[in-house]
């Protein structure tokens, strides 16, 4: 990044005190940078013990064979029984865990001790089903209680599981079994998806005619939509209320090694296979459930925390799953889309159930902030006292906008960067000490080491840019890629040697915060100078008439590379009118300087996301290149493209 466009960048002067009551009770204060400056491996030797080991660990970390990590290697415990039973045991049996909310307007609401017996008996099932210790266990199902009850049987008796997100085809679930040789699958015969069912089973079957499927034994079929038409394989298939229902509800929990495998997750990846990322069980636990408690301030005795995730991505088994429910926190798990039936369905289940932590994604909530400011104001939002946001770096306008007609001014919005790989939060803001900056991650957590470097692996100064590392192991660092050890180094461990490169580009600002400047697959090169699609795009979304922006740099004979800008408009605005693109244009000018002003600004209907809400950018560089499309299966809707290409002017 060139130095004059980086002090156009650093521009962003609001900021946010965290709230004095906030503060003065937090669960984590300053301090706990200090203690984890002075004794780093002591720091998370301490929060391990916020778990219960059947085993305690007198190892924190072997590293001696870098970059392959052992965490708390001699301890043994149990994940199911840490977000479970062990709650039950301190008298905590009617805390609700989960309310559940259906897309139809379905609720379920579980209390721990039921949660218990749900567990124990899914635990059961699969033993009978011949799962052992060690057996992969695909999970593909909807947004339901089962779905949790699933994961926690299969870390119960050892058996890693592998979510494959329900909106993934046949195809997709196929490669994912295969890679992982699991012996069941665990799904549904359908969800819902806006207002209507839509089937899951299908894609199962036809998955399993694939070659490299073999080995599934068994494939256990809880009843959702109760939709007709479904396929049975006598001998393999088996309803889940037929054999769960009968098993016993009590279970006893085994120990399993602390890094026995707990789960495999597949990621996607720019090219090439999808990567099964692994995790294992008691670093991984141990920082899930640390971060949890700090990041979220989440006090369970009083909280209700809900993110929005589906438990299909890291973000879902991190945070529905394993971090709140280590600590005992109640909780919201939503099956729908926040748009069905109404654009106010989300404020509506914050004020229903009284939310008091909301966890979601920037693209939710710039779609929020396109239907309107009118939609979350007919709620009452006043339980909300911590807002976070994950996935994408958040443009500033979206922030503050989330922070005031959500939080109504009053919450702290922690930004947390992360990744799948990473297992949990790394960096972030504490919403009871930082003083917050829209748009900007800021600081590792207590315990964690990350920093931006140069193309020669050097630290860059503050005020300077280049790209993000973790510099040092941490407990919920993946262990390798399964199967897959080279691909594990030369990923993540050859680009800067003795560091983990994230793949994101990054700055650092004056005061050292750290700006998350998207992949860096995404940044361009115009005229000589480097620019961030995301940069760009915050500019973009800063103009009152822009609700969202995609950017991408277009092959471009003068200047190397163009910038081409697809943009959204809010409700109201006119995309025909008269001047508008000379008038954004204009305004990212005067936002970042005249080199990064969009040659090109076309107002568009949609943009093309996948289902994690990851803008596919690729897609808009073959359309804005004039190329065939790509690959378009993992699109939420495929037909968005058609949609862009139509509103194209003819090629200019
Ligand atoms: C990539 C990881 C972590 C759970 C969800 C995504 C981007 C994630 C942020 C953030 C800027 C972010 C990065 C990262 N990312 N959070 N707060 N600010 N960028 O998990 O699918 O593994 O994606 O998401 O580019 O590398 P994932």
């Amino acid at each position: 990044m060139s130095n004059e466009s980086l002090a156009n960048l650093l521009k962003e002067e609001r900021r946010f005190a965290p709230p004095a009551a906030l503060a003065a009770s937090a669960n984590v204060t300053a301090e706990a940078y200090e203690q984890a400056k002075a004794d780093r491996l002591g720091f998370w030797a301490a929060q391990a013990r916020r778990l219960s080991w059947e085993t305690e660990p007198t190892e924190v970390l072997d590293w001696s064979n870098p970059p392959f990590a052992k965490w708390f290697a001699d301890g043994r415990l149990n994940v199911a029984y840490n977000c479970v039973d062990r709650h039950v045991e301190n008298g905590l049996g009617d805390r609700v865990a989960l309310h559940f909310e259906g897309e139809p307007g379905d609720t379920r609401t579980i209390t721990y001790a039921e949660l218990q017996r749900e567990v124990s008996k899914a635990a059961h099932a699969l033993t009978e089903l011949g799962v052992q210790a060690g057996d992969r266990v695909a999970i593909y199902l909807p947004m339901i209680p089962e779905a949790v009850v699933a994961m926690l049987a299969c870390a119960r008796i050892g058996a890693p599981h592998s979510l494959v997100f329900g909106g993934f085809s046949a195809d997709a679930l196929a490669t994912r079994i295969n890679d992982a040789d699991a012996r069941v699958v665990i799904t549904a015969d359908g969800g819902y998806r806006r207002g209507k069912p839509s089937a899951l089973k299908p894609a199962v079957d036809e998955a399993l005619t694939r070659p490299g499927t073999e080995n599934v034994r068994s494939v256990l079929v809880v009843r959702r939509t109760g939709q007709e038409g479904i396929g049975w394989t006598e001998g393999r298939d088996v309803w889940w209320h037929e054999l769960v229902e009968r098993q016993p509800e009590e279970h006893t929990p085994q120990a399993f090694d602390a890094e026995h495998p707990l789960f495999i997750l597949y990621t996607s990846g720019t090219t090439g296979k999808p990567k099964g990322i692994l995790h294992t069980t008691g670093g991984y636990l141990t920082q899930v459930s640390y971060t949890h408690h700090a990041v979220f301030d989440l006090k369970p005795e009083s909280d209700v925390f809900w993110c929005t995730a589906d438990v299909g991505w890291v973000t879902g088994h991190s945070y529905i799953v394993y971090g709140p429910l280590s600590n005992g926190a109640t909780e919201v798990l939503y099956e729908g889309t926040p748009d069905s039936p109404h654009q106010g369905r989300w404020w509506e289940i914050v004020q229903k159930y009284g939310v008091t932590i909301l966890y979601t994604a920037p693209t939710a909530i710039r779609a929020a902030m396109k239907w309107g400011d009118d939609i979350p104001a007919k709620f009452d939002l006043s339980s909300l006292r911590v807002l976070g946001s994950v996935g994408e770096p958040i443009n500033p306008e979206a922030w503050v906008w989330y922070r005031k007609h959500i939080g109504g001014d009053r919450t702290p919005v922690v930004d947390t960067w992360w990744q799948t790989e990473t297992g949990g939060i790394m960096i972030s803001p504490l919403p009871g000490v930082t003083e917050t900056k829209p748009g900007s991650a800021q600081v590792p957590l207590p315990g964690i080491a990350a920093t931006v470097v140069d193309d020669e692996a050097r630290e860059v100064p503050d005020g300077s840019g280049g790209y993000l590392v973790l510099t040092e192991p941490w407990p919920s660092m993946l262990r390798t890629i399964w199967g897959d050890d080279q691909r594990y180094l030369d990923t993540y461990w050859s680009r800067f040697e003795g560091k983990y490169f994230a793949g994101d580009g990054a700055k650092k600002d004056d005061d050292g915060d750290i700006w998350l400047l998207g992949r860096v697959d995404d940044v361009m090169l115009v005229s000589g100078h480097n620019i961030s699609t995301t940069e760009v795009e915050s500019a973009l979304v800063s103009h009152p008439k822009v609700a969202e922006a995609a950017v991408v740099g277009a092959t471009d004979p003068q200047t190397t590379q163009a910038i081409c800008a697809f943009v959204i408009l809010r409700g109201g605005a006119d995309a025909e009118e008269e001047g508008l693109v000379e008038e954004l244009r204009a305004h990212v000018g005067k936002q970042l300087g005249p080199i990064a002003k969009p040659k090109r600004i076309l107002p568009v209907a949609e943009l093309p996301k996948t289902r994690s809400g990851k803008i596919m950018r690729r897609l808009l560089r073959d359309v804005a290149e004039h190329r065939t499309l790509g690959d378009v299966t993992t699109l939420t809707d495929s037909s968005v493209m058609d949609l862009i290409q139509s509103q194209l002017p003819a090629a200019s």
